[in-house]
Protein backbone atom coordinates (compact mmCIF):
# COMPACT_ATOMS: atom_id res chain seq x y z
CA UNK A 1 0.00 0.00 0.00
CA UNK A 2 1.55 3.61 -0.93
CA UNK A 3 1.82 5.36 2.06
CA UNK A 4 2.68 9.23 3.28
CA UNK A 5 5.05 9.64 6.04
CA UNK A 6 4.07 12.90 8.37
CA UNK A 7 7.50 14.40 10.00
CA UNK A 8 5.99 15.31 13.79
CA UNK A 9 8.10 18.72 14.99
CA UNK A 10 5.36 18.87 17.89
CA UNK A 11 2.42 20.54 16.20
CA UNK A 12 -0.89 20.02 17.78
CA UNK A 13 -1.99 20.04 14.09
CA UNK A 14 0.05 16.74 13.90
CA UNK A 15 -3.00 14.16 14.10
CA UNK A 16 -5.60 16.28 11.51
CA UNK A 17 -2.50 16.46 8.96
CA UNK A 18 -2.81 12.81 9.48
CA UNK A 19 -6.42 12.40 9.39
CA UNK A 20 -6.67 14.74 6.26
CA UNK A 21 -4.30 12.37 4.45
CA UNK A 22 -6.71 9.31 5.28
CA UNK A 23 -10.07 10.95 4.15
CA UNK A 24 -8.23 11.08 0.82
CA UNK A 25 -8.19 7.05 1.47
CA UNK A 26 -4.37 7.16 1.32
CA UNK A 27 -2.52 5.31 4.38
CA UNK A 28 0.04 7.62 6.45
CA UNK A 29 2.42 7.47 9.59
CA UNK A 30 3.59 9.98 11.63
CA UNK A 31 6.91 9.74 13.04
CA UNK A 32 8.89 11.88 15.59
CA UNK A 33 11.37 14.22 13.94
CA UNK A 34 14.19 13.01 15.69
CA UNK A 35 13.53 9.30 15.22
CA UNK A 36 13.05 9.56 11.10
CA UNK A 37 13.27 6.12 10.00
CA UNK A 38 14.89 4.56 6.82
CA UNK A 39 12.14 4.79 3.93
CA UNK A 40 11.03 1.77 1.82
CA UNK A 41 9.60 2.08 -1.46
CA UNK A 42 5.89 1.87 -0.51
CA UNK A 43 6.88 6.13 0.58
CA UNK A 44 5.60 7.71 -1.51
CA UNK A 45 5.73 11.47 -0.40
CA UNK A 46 6.63 13.50 3.11
CA UNK A 47 4.92 16.08 5.04
CA UNK A 48 6.64 18.26 7.87
CA UNK A 49 4.26 18.91 10.33
CA UNK A 50 4.26 22.62 12.44
CA UNK A 51 5.81 22.98 15.81
CA UNK A 52 5.28 25.57 18.96
CA UNK A 53 9.00 26.17 18.60
CA UNK A 54 10.45 29.15 16.63
CA UNK A 55 13.15 27.85 14.09
CA UNK A 56 15.57 30.74 15.67
CA UNK A 57 15.29 28.80 18.95
CA UNK A 58 18.52 27.61 20.61
CA UNK A 59 16.82 24.01 20.86
CA UNK A 60 14.73 24.03 17.75
CA UNK A 61 13.84 20.66 16.40
CA UNK A 62 14.77 19.08 13.58
CA UNK A 63 15.08 16.26 11.49
CA UNK A 64 17.41 14.58 8.82
CA UNK A 65 16.03 15.02 5.50
CA UNK A 66 19.09 13.58 3.70
CA UNK A 67 17.44 10.98 0.88
CA UNK A 68 14.16 12.22 1.09
CA UNK A 69 15.02 15.92 -0.05
CA UNK A 70 14.69 15.99 -3.66
CA UNK A 71 14.31 12.73 -3.91
CA UNK A 72 10.14 12.94 -2.72
CA UNK A 73 7.78 14.66 -2.90
CA UNK A 74 8.31 17.04 0.13
CA UNK A 75 5.73 19.17 1.96
CA UNK A 76 6.46 21.48 4.70
CA UNK A 77 3.41 23.24 6.81
CA UNK A 78 4.35 26.23 8.64
CA UNK A 79 7.24 25.10 10.87
CA UNK A 80 7.85 22.48 8.53
CA UNK A 81 8.63 25.33 5.70
CA UNK A 82 10.25 27.50 7.86
CA UNK A 83 12.76 24.79 8.65
CA UNK A 84 13.69 24.28 5.29
CA UNK A 85 13.80 28.00 4.25
CA UNK A 86 16.30 28.50 7.60
CA UNK A 87 18.08 25.18 6.92
CA UNK A 88 19.28 26.43 3.12
CA UNK A 89 20.26 29.70 4.33
CA UNK A 90 16.86 32.02 4.17
CA UNK A 91 15.97 34.30 6.61
CA UNK A 92 12.69 33.55 9.30
CA UNK A 93 11.92 36.17 11.90
CA UNK A 94 9.04 37.00 14.12
CA UNK A 95 7.33 39.79 12.24
CA UNK A 96 5.82 42.77 13.31
CA UNK A 97 2.56 42.55 11.34
CA UNK A 98 1.83 39.03 13.07
CA UNK A 99 -0.79 37.35 11.00
CA UNK A 100 -2.65 34.88 13.81
CA UNK A 101 -5.83 33.37 12.75
CA UNK A 102 -7.79 33.95 9.22
CA UNK A 103 -5.78 35.36 6.39
CA UNK A 104 -6.74 35.43 2.74
CA UNK A 105 -4.47 33.47 0.45
CA UNK A 106 -3.37 35.69 -3.02
CA UNK A 107 -2.06 32.32 -5.17
CA UNK A 108 0.94 33.89 -7.61
CA UNK A 109 1.37 30.70 -9.94
CA UNK A 110 -2.08 29.56 -10.30
CA UNK A 111 -0.31 26.64 -12.82
CA UNK A 112 1.45 25.00 -9.70
CA UNK A 113 -0.27 21.76 -9.05
CA UNK A 114 -0.70 22.15 -5.33
CA UNK A 115 -2.86 24.79 -5.96
CA UNK A 116 -5.32 23.32 -8.16
CA UNK A 117 -8.69 24.18 -7.45
CA UNK A 118 -8.13 26.04 -4.21
CA UNK A 119 -9.16 30.01 -4.79
CA UNK A 120 -7.27 32.67 -5.02
CA UNK A 121 -8.73 34.93 -1.81
CA UNK A 122 -9.85 32.14 -0.02
CA UNK A 123 -9.29 31.57 3.88
CA UNK A 124 -6.45 30.49 4.98
CA UNK A 125 -5.29 29.09 8.41
CA UNK A 126 -2.24 31.33 9.91
CA UNK A 127 -1.01 30.28 13.32
CA UNK A 128 2.63 31.11 14.43
CA UNK A 129 4.82 33.96 15.25
CA UNK A 130 7.28 34.05 12.95
CA UNK A 131 7.25 34.55 9.19
CA UNK A 132 9.53 33.78 6.07
CA UNK A 133 10.97 36.92 5.41
CA UNK A 134 13.49 36.00 2.75
CA UNK A 135 13.58 33.00 0.97
CA UNK A 136 17.02 31.11 -0.02
CA UNK A 137 17.66 31.10 -3.50
CA UNK A 138 15.71 28.46 -5.68
CA UNK A 139 12.77 29.01 -3.62
CA UNK A 140 10.11 30.63 -5.63
CA UNK A 141 7.34 32.06 -3.91
CA UNK A 142 3.80 30.68 -5.37
CA UNK A 143 1.73 33.10 -3.12
CA UNK A 144 1.37 35.66 -0.43
CA UNK A 145 -1.50 37.26 2.04
CA UNK A 146 -2.44 40.95 2.66
CA UNK A 147 0.08 41.54 5.08
CA UNK A 148 2.62 38.79 4.33
CA UNK A 149 4.73 38.59 1.08
CA UNK A 150 5.70 34.68 1.43
CA UNK A 151 3.27 32.46 2.39
CA UNK A 152 4.15 29.55 0.16
CA UNK A 153 6.97 28.51 -1.97
CA UNK A 154 8.23 26.03 -4.51
CA UNK A 155 11.59 25.03 -4.89
CA UNK A 156 12.81 24.98 -8.43
CA UNK A 157 13.94 21.43 -9.82
CA UNK A 158 13.28 19.79 -6.98
CA UNK A 159 9.89 18.46 -5.81
CA UNK A 160 9.57 20.50 -2.87
CA UNK A 161 6.47 22.82 -1.30
CA UNK A 162 6.51 24.98 1.46
CA UNK A 163 3.45 26.66 3.26
CA UNK A 164 3.26 29.41 5.97
CA UNK A 165 -0.24 28.24 6.77
CA UNK A 166 -1.75 25.37 7.60
CA UNK A 167 -4.36 23.47 5.18
CA UNK A 168 -4.98 20.61 7.79
CA UNK A 169 -7.24 23.18 10.01
CA UNK A 170 -10.75 23.11 9.15
CA UNK A 171 -10.43 26.99 9.11
CA UNK A 172 -8.36 26.54 5.64
CA UNK A 173 -11.25 26.77 3.24
CA UNK A 174 -9.85 24.86 0.30
CA UNK A 175 -6.94 22.96 2.61
CA UNK A 176 -8.69 19.42 1.95
CA UNK A 177 -8.29 20.15 -1.55
CA UNK A 178 -4.59 21.53 -1.38
CA UNK A 179 -3.50 18.36 0.71
CA UNK A 180 -5.41 15.72 -1.93
CA UNK A 181 -3.24 17.97 -4.59
CA UNK A 182 -0.43 16.88 -2.51
CA UNK A 183 -0.98 13.17 -1.75
CA UNK A 184 -3.05 11.75 -5.03
CA UNK A 185 -1.40 14.29 -7.49
CA UNK A 186 2.02 15.40 -6.67
CA UNK A 187 2.92 12.13 -5.19
CA UNK A 188 0.50 9.82 -7.01
CA UNK A 189 -0.77 7.25 -4.01
CA UNK A 190 -3.74 5.17 -5.32
CA UNK A 191 -6.73 6.02 -2.77
CA UNK A 192 -6.58 2.60 -0.99
CA UNK A 193 -6.80 2.52 2.55
CA UNK A 194 -10.63 1.69 2.92
CA UNK A 195 -11.79 -0.36 5.49
CA UNK A 196 -12.40 -3.35 3.49
CA UNK A 197 -8.59 -3.18 2.42
CA UNK A 198 -8.05 -2.68 6.39
CA UNK A 199 -10.23 -5.72 6.94
CA UNK A 200 -8.62 -8.10 4.71
CA UNK A 201 -4.86 -6.80 5.37
CA UNK A 202 -5.61 -7.41 9.57
CA UNK A 203 -7.09 -10.58 8.90
CA UNK A 204 -4.26 -11.53 7.52
CA UNK A 205 -1.51 -10.20 10.14
CA UNK A 206 -3.27 -11.28 12.94
CA UNK A 207 -3.36 -15.03 11.51
CA UNK A 208 -0.10 -15.18 11.09
CA UNK A 209 0.79 -13.88 13.94
CA UNK A 210 -0.72 -15.54 16.05
CA UNK A 211 -1.18 -19.01 14.64
CA UNK A 212 -3.02 -21.82 16.17
CA UNK A 213 -2.79 -20.32 19.55
CA UNK A 214 -5.41 -18.72 22.28
CA UNK A 215 -5.92 -15.00 22.52
CA UNK A 216 -7.85 -13.37 25.42
CA UNK A 217 -9.37 -9.87 24.96
CA UNK A 218 -11.30 -7.73 27.73
CA UNK A 219 -14.60 -6.40 25.99
CA UNK A 220 -15.68 -2.96 27.99
CA UNK A 221 -18.76 -2.87 25.49
CA UNK A 222 -16.96 0.22 24.09
CA UNK A 223 -16.24 0.74 20.31
CA UNK A 224 -12.80 0.00 20.14
CA UNK A 225 -12.97 -3.10 22.21
CA UNK A 226 -15.64 -4.30 20.18
CA UNK A 227 -14.39 -4.00 16.71
CA UNK A 228 -10.98 -5.74 17.85
CA UNK A 229 -13.16 -8.90 19.08
CA UNK A 230 -15.13 -8.59 15.55
CA UNK A 231 -11.57 -8.42 13.65
CA UNK A 232 -9.73 -11.62 15.51
CA UNK A 233 -13.28 -13.47 15.31
CA UNK A 234 -13.05 -12.93 11.23
CA UNK A 235 -9.44 -14.05 11.85
CA UNK A 236 -9.59 -16.53 14.21
CA UNK A 237 -12.73 -17.91 15.42
CA UNK A 238 -12.91 -19.41 18.74
CA UNK A 239 -9.30 -18.93 19.08
CA UNK A 240 -10.70 -15.65 20.56
CA UNK A 241 -11.63 -15.86 24.31
CA UNK A 242 -13.36 -12.43 25.44
CA UNK A 243 -14.04 -11.55 28.81
CA UNK A 244 -16.33 -8.87 30.03
CA UNK A 245 -16.23 -7.62 33.29
CA UNK A 246 -19.53 -6.30 35.39
CA UNK A 247 -17.87 -3.64 37.95
CA UNK A 248 -21.38 -2.99 39.16
CA UNK A 249 -20.44 0.06 37.97
CA UNK A 250 -22.42 0.08 34.62
CA UNK A 251 -25.31 1.57 33.40
CA UNK A 252 -28.76 0.34 33.97
CA UNK A 253 -29.00 -3.38 32.20
CA UNK A 254 -25.82 -2.75 30.12
CA UNK A 255 -23.65 -5.54 31.37
CA UNK A 256 -26.37 -7.93 30.54
CA UNK A 257 -27.39 -6.31 27.05
CA UNK A 258 -23.55 -6.14 25.92
CA UNK A 259 -23.46 -9.69 26.58
CA UNK A 260 -26.34 -10.52 24.54
CA UNK A 261 -25.45 -8.73 21.49
CA UNK A 262 -22.02 -10.28 21.85
CA UNK A 263 -23.64 -13.80 22.07
CA UNK A 264 -25.58 -13.02 19.09
CA UNK A 265 -22.77 -11.92 16.89
CA UNK A 266 -20.90 -15.31 17.85
CA UNK A 267 -18.30 -13.91 20.10
CA UNK A 268 -16.75 -16.62 22.77
CA UNK A 269 -17.53 -14.30 25.64
CA UNK A 270 -17.03 -15.20 29.19
CA UNK A 271 -19.04 -13.00 31.45
CA UNK A 272 -17.60 -12.13 35.24
CA UNK A 273 -19.83 -10.69 37.60
CA UNK A 274 -17.31 -8.69 40.30
CA UNK A 275 -19.89 -6.25 41.39
CA UNK A 276 -18.99 -7.64 45.23
CA UNK A 277 -15.48 -6.82 45.29
CA UNK A 278 -15.88 -3.26 43.16
CA UNK A 279 -18.31 -2.34 45.83
CA UNK A 280 -16.61 -3.26 48.94
CA UNK A 281 -13.57 -2.15 47.90
CA UNK A 282 -14.45 1.06 47.31
CA UNK A 283 -16.48 1.33 50.33
CA UNK A 284 -15.93 4.68 52.45
CA UNK A 285 -13.51 5.56 49.33
CA UNK A 286 -14.40 9.39 48.44
CA UNK A 287 -11.37 10.84 46.46
CA UNK A 288 -11.85 10.37 42.86
CA UNK A 289 -7.96 9.12 42.22
CA UNK A 290 -8.53 6.75 44.73
CA UNK A 291 -11.34 5.64 43.21
CA UNK A 292 -9.88 5.15 40.29
CA UNK A 293 -6.99 3.41 41.22
CA UNK A 294 -9.19 0.56 43.01
CA UNK A 295 -10.83 -0.14 40.08
CA UNK A 296 -7.95 -0.40 37.85
CA UNK A 297 -6.88 -2.84 40.60
CA UNK A 298 -10.06 -5.10 40.94
CA UNK A 299 -10.35 -5.33 37.23
CA UNK A 300 -7.25 -6.84 36.32
CA UNK A 301 -7.19 -9.08 39.30
CA UNK A 302 -11.17 -10.04 37.63
CA UNK A 303 -9.70 -10.56 34.50
CA UNK A 304 -6.99 -12.53 35.91
CA UNK A 305 -9.16 -14.92 37.60
CA UNK A 306 -11.15 -14.90 34.54
CA UNK A 307 -8.28 -15.78 32.08
CA UNK A 308 -6.72 -18.18 34.63
CA UNK A 309 -10.28 -20.44 34.00
CA UNK A 310 -9.62 -20.10 30.41
CA UNK A 311 -6.69 -21.38 30.27
CA UNK A 312 -2.79 -22.07 28.54
CA UNK A 313 -3.51 -18.17 26.23
CA UNK A 314 -0.50 -16.56 24.64
CA UNK A 315 -2.14 -13.64 23.67
CA UNK A 316 -3.40 -10.56 24.97
CA UNK A 317 -5.47 -8.40 22.73
CA UNK A 318 -6.02 -5.05 22.70
CA UNK A 319 -8.54 -2.10 21.33
CA UNK A 320 -5.57 0.24 21.50
CA UNK A 321 -6.00 2.82 18.50
CA UNK A 322 -3.43 5.46 17.33
CA UNK A 323 -3.84 8.42 19.02
CA UNK A 324 -2.31 6.30 22.22
CA UNK A 325 0.35 4.75 20.22
CA UNK A 326 1.23 8.49 19.17
CA UNK A 327 0.81 9.32 22.62
CA UNK A 328 3.13 7.35 23.73
CA UNK A 329 6.16 7.70 21.15
CA UNK A 330 6.05 11.22 21.01
CA UNK A 331 8.26 13.01 23.18
CA UNK A 332 6.82 16.42 22.20
CA UNK A 333 3.73 17.65 20.74
CA UNK A 334 0.04 17.41 21.62
CA UNK A 335 0.20 14.17 23.20
CA UNK A 336 1.73 16.02 26.36
CA UNK A 337 -1.96 17.45 26.98
CA UNK A 338 -3.37 14.11 27.15
CA UNK A 339 -4.74 13.40 30.40
CA UNK A 340 -2.42 9.92 32.21
CA UNK A 341 -5.56 8.87 34.60
CA UNK A 342 -7.71 8.43 31.35
CA UNK A 343 -5.47 4.77 31.25
CA UNK A 344 -7.06 3.04 33.82
CA UNK A 345 -9.15 0.09 32.94
CA UNK A 346 -5.94 -0.55 31.09
CA UNK A 347 -3.73 -3.75 32.18
CA UNK A 348 0.20 -3.53 32.98
CA UNK A 349 2.44 -3.82 31.01
CA UNK A 350 4.06 -7.08 33.03
CA UNK A 351 1.40 -9.53 32.05
CA UNK A 352 2.75 -12.69 31.15
CA UNK A 353 1.16 -12.16 27.17
CA UNK A 354 2.40 -11.40 24.10
CA UNK A 355 -0.18 -8.23 22.67
CA UNK A 356 -1.88 -8.40 19.79
CA UNK A 357 -3.49 -4.67 18.43
CA UNK A 358 -5.42 -4.72 15.31
CA UNK A 359 -6.21 -1.44 15.60
CA UNK A 360 -3.21 0.49 16.50
CA UNK A 361 -3.33 2.10 12.72
CA UNK A 362 -6.39 4.03 13.03
CA UNK A 363 -8.43 6.76 14.27
CA UNK A 364 -11.39 6.58 16.37
CA UNK A 365 -13.42 7.43 13.22
CA UNK A 366 -11.80 5.41 10.80
CA UNK A 367 -12.61 2.41 13.96
CA UNK A 368 -16.25 3.09 13.72
CA UNK A 369 -16.10 2.69 9.59
CA UNK A 370 -14.21 -0.61 10.45
CA UNK A 371 -16.89 -1.48 12.40
CA UNK A 372 -19.74 -0.48 10.18
CA UNK A 373 -17.87 -2.77 7.77
CA UNK A 374 -17.19 -5.46 9.85
CA UNK A 375 -21.23 -6.08 10.74
CA UNK A 376 -21.05 -4.08 14.59
CA UNK A 377 -24.51 -3.78 15.94
CA UNK A 378 -25.42 -0.15 15.39
CA UNK A 379 -26.21 0.57 18.80
CA UNK A 380 -22.64 -0.79 20.20
CA UNK A 381 -21.46 1.81 17.09
CA UNK A 382 -22.73 5.16 17.96
CA UNK A 383 -22.65 4.44 21.82
CA UNK A 384 -21.44 7.94 23.54
CA UNK A 385 -17.91 7.25 25.36
CA UNK A 386 -18.38 6.14 28.87
CA UNK A 387 -15.20 6.21 30.94
CA UNK A 388 -13.76 2.92 32.09
CA UNK A 389 -14.34 3.50 36.38
CA UNK A 390 -17.84 3.92 35.27
CA UNK A 391 -20.41 5.39 37.30
CA UNK A 392 -18.17 5.24 40.12
CA UNK A 393 -16.75 8.79 39.33
CA UNK A 394 -20.65 10.07 38.30
CA UNK A 395 -21.57 9.45 41.83
CA UNK A 396 -19.22 12.04 43.84
CA UNK A 397 -17.98 11.22 47.10
CA UNK A 398 -18.50 7.33 48.51
CA UNK A 399 -19.92 4.84 45.81
CA UNK A 400 -23.04 2.73 47.84
CA UNK A 401 -26.03 0.51 45.99
CA UNK A 402 -28.70 2.81 47.14
CA UNK A 403 -26.30 5.88 45.11
CA UNK A 404 -25.74 4.08 41.74
CA UNK A 405 -29.64 2.85 42.03
CA UNK A 406 -30.67 6.61 41.68
CA UNK A 407 -27.74 7.70 39.57
CA UNK A 408 -28.41 4.68 37.45
CA UNK A 409 -32.15 4.76 36.90
CA UNK A 410 -32.01 8.55 36.48
CA UNK A 411 -29.43 8.37 34.05
CA UNK A 412 -31.49 5.76 32.42
CA UNK A 413 -34.16 8.14 31.84
CA UNK A 414 -32.32 10.89 30.19
CA UNK A 415 -30.25 9.00 27.79
CA UNK A 416 -33.79 6.81 26.78
CA UNK A 417 -35.16 10.08 26.43
CA UNK A 418 -32.25 11.69 23.78
CA UNK A 419 -32.79 8.55 21.86
CA UNK A 420 -36.49 8.42 21.53
CA UNK A 421 -36.52 12.24 21.00
CA UNK A 422 -33.60 11.69 18.00
CA UNK A 423 -31.03 14.10 19.86
CA UNK A 424 -28.76 11.14 21.13
CA UNK A 425 -26.28 10.70 17.88
CA UNK A 426 -26.52 15.23 18.46
CA UNK A 427 -24.81 14.52 20.91
CA UNK A 428 -20.71 13.16 22.11
CA UNK A 429 -21.04 12.02 25.52
CA UNK A 430 -24.22 12.31 27.78
CA UNK A 431 -24.71 11.16 31.37
CA UNK A 432 -26.22 11.84 34.67
CA UNK A 433 -24.15 12.83 37.53
CA UNK A 434 -25.52 12.48 41.38
CA UNK A 435 -24.51 15.52 43.58
CA UNK A 436 -23.38 14.68 47.32
CA UNK A 437 -25.87 17.47 48.35
CA UNK A 438 -29.19 17.30 49.18
CA UNK A 439 -32.04 19.98 48.95
CA UNK A 440 -35.26 21.13 50.04
CA UNK A 441 -38.59 20.46 48.14
CA UNK A 442 -41.87 19.72 48.56
CA UNK A 443 -44.31 17.31 47.43
CA UNK A 444 -47.26 17.13 48.25
CA UNK A 445 -48.05 19.17 51.40
CA UNK A 446 -44.53 17.53 52.89
CA UNK A 447 -41.16 18.86 52.76
CA UNK A 448 -38.39 16.76 51.10
CA UNK A 449 -34.74 16.65 51.68
CA UNK A 450 -33.40 15.08 48.20
CA UNK A 451 -30.96 13.92 46.19
CA UNK A 452 -30.04 16.62 42.99
CA UNK A 453 -28.98 14.82 40.04
CA UNK A 454 -26.79 17.08 37.29
CA UNK A 455 -26.79 16.65 33.74
CA UNK A 456 -24.46 16.75 31.43
CA UNK A 457 -24.65 17.03 27.46
CA UNK A 458 -20.96 17.66 25.54
CA UNK A 459 -20.53 18.50 22.14
CA UNK A 460 -16.57 17.38 20.92
CA UNK A 461 -14.06 15.77 18.88
CA UNK A 462 -12.23 13.80 20.95
CA UNK A 463 -12.67 14.82 24.45
CA UNK A 464 -9.83 16.99 24.74
CA UNK A 465 -12.07 20.52 24.15
CA UNK A 466 -16.19 20.53 24.63
CA UNK A 467 -18.79 22.15 24.92
CA UNK A 468 -22.01 21.87 26.36
CA UNK A 469 -24.56 21.11 23.80
CA UNK A 470 -27.85 23.41 23.45
CA UNK A 471 -30.60 20.81 24.26
CA UNK A 472 -34.12 22.07 23.58
CA UNK A 473 -35.95 23.94 27.10
CA UNK A 474 -38.80 21.24 26.35
CA UNK A 475 -36.83 18.12 26.14
CA UNK A 476 -34.94 19.62 29.86
CA UNK A 477 -38.21 19.66 31.19
CA UNK A 478 -39.40 16.26 29.87
CA UNK A 479 -35.88 14.83 31.53
CA UNK A 480 -36.35 16.38 34.46
CA UNK A 481 -40.13 15.93 35.55
CA UNK A 482 -39.55 12.50 34.58
CA UNK A 483 -36.57 12.14 37.03
CA UNK A 484 -38.12 13.62 39.80
CA UNK A 485 -41.50 11.87 39.26
CA UNK A 486 -39.90 8.59 39.20
CA UNK A 487 -36.64 8.29 40.36
CA UNK A 488 -37.13 8.17 44.36
CA UNK A 489 -34.70 10.19 46.64
CA UNK A 490 -34.20 12.61 43.56
CA UNK A 491 -36.22 15.94 44.31
CA UNK A 492 -34.31 18.38 41.91
CA UNK A 493 -32.25 18.61 38.56
CA UNK A 494 -30.10 20.81 37.28
CA UNK A 495 -28.67 21.01 33.58
CA UNK A 496 -24.44 21.50 34.01
CA UNK A 497 -23.26 24.38 31.20
CA UNK A 498 -19.66 24.45 31.56
CA UNK A 499 -17.58 23.80 28.70
CA UNK A 500 -14.08 22.34 28.91
CA UNK A 501 -11.59 23.79 29.18
CA UNK A 502 -12.12 25.40 32.09
CA UNK A 503 -14.64 22.38 33.11
CA UNK A 504 -13.78 18.67 32.69
CA UNK A 505 -16.38 16.52 30.76
CA UNK A 506 -16.83 14.40 33.93
CA UNK A 507 -17.53 15.92 37.49
CA UNK A 508 -14.49 14.05 39.49
P1 LIG B 1 -12.59 14.71 31.25
O1 LIG B 1 -13.45 14.55 32.44
O2 LIG B 1 -11.13 14.58 31.53
O3 LIG B 1 -12.98 13.51 30.27
O4 LIG B 1 -12.90 15.97 30.48
C1 LIG B 1 -12.59 13.40 28.92
C2 LIG B 1 -13.07 12.06 28.43
O5 LIG B 1 -12.42 11.01 29.12
C3 LIG B 1 -13.35 10.22 29.83
N1 LIG B 1 -12.75 9.89 31.13
C4 LIG B 1 -12.19 8.70 31.40
N2 LIG B 1 -12.08 7.57 30.66
N3 LIG B 1 -10.98 6.50 32.45
C5 LIG B 1 -11.49 6.48 31.19
O6 LIG B 1 -11.40 5.43 30.53
C6 LIG B 1 -11.06 7.58 33.26
O7 LIG B 1 -10.60 7.57 34.39
C7 LIG B 1 -11.70 8.74 32.71
N4 LIG B 1 -11.95 9.99 33.18
C8 LIG B 1 -12.60 10.66 32.20
C9 LIG B 1 -14.59 11.06 29.94
O8 LIG B 1 -15.75 10.27 30.10
C10 LIG B 1 -14.56 11.82 28.65
O9 LIG B 1 -15.03 11.04 27.57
Amino acid sequence: MDKIIIIDFGSQYTMLIARRVRECSVYCEIVPCDRVPALDGAVKGVILSGSPSSVNDPDAPAADLEGIRGRLPLLGICYGAQRMVRDSGGVVAPEDMREYGRATIKILDAGDPLFEGVRSGSTVWMSHGDTMVSLPEGFRVTASSDDIPNIAYKVDGEPTWGLQFHPEVHHSEDGAKLISNFVTGICGCSADWTPENFITDAVRVIREKVGSDKVILGLSGGVDSSVAALLLQKAIGKQLHCIFVNSGLLRKGEYESVLRSFEGMGLNIKGVDATEMFLGDLQGVTDPEQKRKIIGRDYIEAFNRAAAEIGEARWLAQGTIYPDVIESAAGKGPSRTIKSHHNVGGLPKDLKFKIVEPLRLLFKDEVRRVGKAIGLDPAILGRHPFPGPGLAIRVLGEVTPEKLRILRDADDIFITLLRERGLYDKVWQAGAVLLPVRSVGVMGDDRTYENCVALRAVSSVDGMTADWVRLPYDFLAEVSSEIIGRVRGVNRVVFDISSKPPATIEWE
